[in-house]
This record gives C-alpha cells, sequence and structure tokens, in this order.
C-alpha cells in the first residue's frame, strides 16, 4: 500500500515535506492505525501519537485523505491510495503528525469541565431522573480528540479567542447537567463575540465527529439558552 506523510522535524528540517512510503500489509492488518505501527518499525523517526486503539482515548487523531479521523478506527480497505497524512490543520505541528494541543486544552479548561455545586451533598449521590440522565447523551462521549476543533475553519482563523466546537460541545454537557448549580455563569461567559459566537455553523465538526457527535448542535442549543435566560 502507497502513504504520502508529511513529516517534519523543527530539529533537523528547514521547512515540511512530504515523505513517500511503500507498505507490504500484513493480512491481520486491518486499521490505518497498524498501517502506521508497521511503517515506524519500517522508519522509526515517523512520529506519531496513539494508544487505546478503539477508538476510545482520542490521541491518534490526524487528517486522513483530506478529512480528519482517528487512524485506529479507519479501515485500510476504505482508503484512496497513495493514502495522504497529515498533522490536525489548524494546530501547531511538535512533529510530523504530532500536534500540540495546549490551545484545546486552555479551552477545554476555560468551559470548567466539572459540576458546581455548593449545595452540601446528600447522604448518598446527587440522583438524576432517568430524563435527567438522557439529557447528557450525545454530549458525555466526547473523547476529546480534536479532530472537530481542526476542522473548522472558524477555529483556524481565531485559534485563540474562538473557543472551538471540541469546548463549546463540553461546555453544553455541563450546562445541560441537572446536578450542575452554575448555568448562568457558564452562559454569561460563552455569551461572547468570539468565545462562542465566532462560530458560523460551517458544521464541519458534525461531519467528522468520530464519535458521532455533534457540536454544532451543542452551540446551537447554547444559543437558544442564552436567549432563553434573558442574558
Ligand atoms: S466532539 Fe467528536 S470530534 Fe470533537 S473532540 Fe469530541 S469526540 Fe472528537
Ligand atoms: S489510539 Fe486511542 S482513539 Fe485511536
Amino acid at each position: 500500500m502507497r502513504f504520502s506523510i508529511y513529516r517534519f522535524n523543527p530539529e533537523r528540517d528547514a521547512r515540511p515535506y512530504m515523505q513517500e512510503y511503500e507498505l507490504a500489509l500484513d493480512p491481520h492488518d486491518r486499521m490505518l492505525l497498524d498501517a502506521l505501527v508497521r511503517l515506524r518499525a519500517q522508519d522509526d523517526s515517523l512520529a506519531f501519537r496513539k494508544s487505546c486503539r478503539e477508538g476510545v482515548c482520542g490521541s491518534d487523531a490526524m487528517n486522513i485523505n483530506g478529512r480528519n479521523g482517528l487512524a485506529c478506527i479507519t479501515r485500510l480497505a476504505d482508503l484512496k491510495e497513495p493514502v495522504t497524512l497529515r498533522p490536525l490543520p489548524g494546530f501547531p505541528v511538535v512533529r510530523d503528525l504530532v500536534v500540540d494541543m495546549s490551545t484545546f486544552f486552555a479551552h477545554y479548561h476555560a468551559i470548567r469541565p466539572y459540576l458546581v455545586n455548593d449545595e452540601p451533598p446528600p447522604a448518598r449521590e446527587r440522583l438524576q431522573s432517568p430524563q435527567e440522565r438522557a439529557a447528557l447523551d450525545g454530549l458525555y462521549e466526547c473523547i476529546l480528540c480534536g479532530a472537530c476543533t481542526g476542522f473548522c475553519p472558524s477555529w483556524w482563523w481565531n485559534p485563540e479567542r474562538f473557543l472551538g466546537p471540541a469546548a463549546l460541545l463540553q461546555a453544553m454537557r455541563f450546562i445541560a447537567d441537572s446536578r450542575d448549580r452554575a448555568t448562568a455563569e457558564r452562559l454569561e461567559f460563552l455569551d461572547d463575540a468570539y468565545r462562542l459566537y465566532r462560530c458560523r455553523t460551517i458544521m464541519n465538526c458534525t461531519e467528522v465527529c468520530p464519535k458521532h457527535l455533534s457540536p454544532s448542535r451543542a452551540i446551537e442549543h447554547i444559543r437558544r439558552r442564552i436567549v432563553s435566560e434573558g442574558l
């Protein structure tokens, strides 16, 4: 199988370049990550992240033939050759397919990704009805892979000020939680020309999310909540 892979080692290269590889696959190789692991055995200078190989940890998001996705759940049989791999667009490159996610996680931390509730805890736990729990479906499953944010032109133009689809979906996850008591503060923080309203409903995020989530719907729900709360 033929591959064309973005290479850049800032300690060695003046500029990035694409490197061509030819790889003999093993019959057991099913996913793109299997091929990458085999390629690294052939060329140990090739850098990429991986961990779970099950679509759970979110560490191997990259641009695969022009679309962001996770290497470990992308079937080799579905890929056109040469398979072109680039780092997540819009993120600074650390080396090859490894990107710097500091800004991405700074935005995640900014939305306060934890329950805020100062009421005295009940004897057992803060219970939810089945309906309240169901309100979190489609939000809590996010694995913070960055595929959506790295496919969002609004974020490419304003990565420091626009929170991006992943952080906004996570913000909605806590706004939607019946146990949280900081909804008003959360909405006030988000009600900002850049943090939230730089979203132009391009919907690339929803198109590429490997967990089939819809950050654009979450963003729409935040907008509606800001209107209904009269902020
Ligand atoms: S919303 Fe989807 S694409 Fe975006 S970070 Fe979460 S899992 Fe990844
Ligand atoms: S290696 Fe964990 S999501 Fe792909």
